[in-house]
C-alpha cells in the first residue's frame, strides 16, 4: 500500500478531498498520518472522524520542528508528504528524508512566499486585475513555493468575483489537480 502523510493547519477541506477519494477507491493509498502545527485545525477532527492518527507539533521553532518531526516521523512508513494548507516552513532534515508536495492556490511563481496563502493569494489576485489564476503542485525545498513544479492548472477570473468566489473555483479546481498528482506519484509516474 502506498503510506501518505498529510500536514495541514487549517480547515481540511484539502485532505478531505484525499480522505474521499481513497474511500471511494480512486487513490489506492493509505493516510498514515494528519499533522498540524494547530491543534485547533478542523483538519485533526476530519482525520479522527476517519479513523486516522494525528498528531500536533509541539515545538514552537522551525529548528524544533525539524528535529521533532524527523523524530516522531521515523515511526512511520512513508512514501509521500502531503502539505495540503499546511503553513510553517519545512526544514533540512525532513526535505533530506522524505518526497514533500505541496500544493499552492495561485499559479506560482506568482503570487507565492512567506504570508501568500489561502484568501491573502485571492485577494492580492484580485487586487492586481489578474485576468487568470491558478493552482499550481511543487516539490517542496527549503523556500517558500519555491520548489520545482509539478503541475498547474488555470482558473478565470470574472470581473465580478471576490475573494470568497475565486476561492471557490480555486478550490475545486485544487481538488481534482492533486489527486490526480497523488496517482501519478501511487503509479510511479511521478518521482
Ligand atoms: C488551500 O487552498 C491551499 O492551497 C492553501 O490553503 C488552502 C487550505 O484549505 N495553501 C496555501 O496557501 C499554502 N501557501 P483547506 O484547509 O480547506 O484544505
Amino acid at each position: 500500500m502506498y503510506n501518505l502523510v498529510v500536514f495541514a493547519s487549517g480547515n481540511g477541506s484539502t485532505l478531505q478531498a484525499i480522505i474521499d477519494n481513497i474511500e471511494n477507491g480512486t487513490l489506492s493509498a493509505n493516510i498514515q498520518l494528519v499533522v498540524s502545527d494547530n491543534p485547533n485545525a478542523y483538519a485533526l477532527e476530519r482525520a479522527k472522524a476517519h479513523g486516522i492518527s494525528t498528531y500536533v507539533i509541539k515545538s514552537k521553532t522551525f529548528e524544533g520542528r525539524d528535529t521533532e518531526l524527523s523524530e516522531f516521523l521515523s515511526n512511520y512508513s512513508i512514501d509521500l508528504i502531503v502539505l495540503a494548507g499546511y503553513l510553517k516552513m519545512i526544514g533540512p532534515n525532513l526535505i533530506s528524508k522524505y518526497t514533500l508536495i505541496n500544493t499552492h492556490p495561485s499559479l506560482l511563481p506568482k503570487y507565492g512566499g512567506k504570508g501568500m496563502h489561502g484568501m491573502h493569494v485571492h485577494q492580492a489576485v484580485i487586487t492586481a486585475g489578474e485576468p487568470i489564476s491558478g493552482v499550481t503542485v511543487h516539490f517542496v525545498n527549503s523556500e517558500y513555493d519555491k520548489g520545482s513544479i509539478i503541475r498547474q492548472t488555470q482558473v478565470t477570473v470574472d470581473p465580478t468575483d471576490t475573494p470568497e468566489t475565486l476561492s471557490a473555483k480555486v478550490q475545486s479546481a485544487e481538488k481534482i489537480q492533486l489527486v490526480n498528482v497523488i496517482n501519478d506519484f501511487i503509479h510511479g509516474k511521478i518521482s
